[in-house]
């Protein structure tokens, strides 16, 4: 058994596309649109939201895709500028908090790091959620 590359960087995980393969910042942010979220293989194999922001670079955070109710796949709905959930309807905003149930709780947090290999790479966030000023509930 060989685990994934790590990407080298202590507990951290490279993002990966749909494909499997790192996602490069370069190309990443040649082809996508401030305010662009686009889903990524994050950690422990959930699907992380990568967060362009207005200013055209990576967020210095990423969503966790999975709703907090009974964790179907969260899509980003930008016309409406929320995440809708398509199973029973919980509304996230664009930074991930909960602005409608059933969900009880705002998507995880992941530290969302550039590396100098033009590569993404995920963190656990462990500090204060600072959507909500509260303990992060995932940690
Ligand atoms: Fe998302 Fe129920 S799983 S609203």
């Amino acid at each position: 058994f060989i685990p994934p590359s790590s990407g080298g960087t202590g507990g951290g995980l490279t993002a990966k596309d749909a494909l499997g393969n790192d996602i490069l910042v370069s190309d990443f942010l040649a082809t996508h649109n401030a305010g662009d979220r686009t889903l990524a293989q994050g950690l422990k194999g959930d699907p992380t939201y990568i967060v362009v922001t207005e200013e055209k670079t990576i967020a210095s955070y990423g969503l966790n895709a999975v709703c907090t109710h009974l964790g179907c796949v969260v899509p980003w709905n930008a016309s409406e500028d929320k995440f809708i959930c398509p199973c029973h309807g919980s509304q996230y905003n664009s930074e991930g908090k909960v602005v409608r149930g059933p969900a009880p709780l705002s998507l995880a947090l992941v530290h969302a790091d550039v590396t100098e290999d033009d590569t993404v790479v995920f963190t656990p966030w462990t500090e204060t959620d600072f959507r909500t000023n509260e303990d992060p509930w995932w940690a």
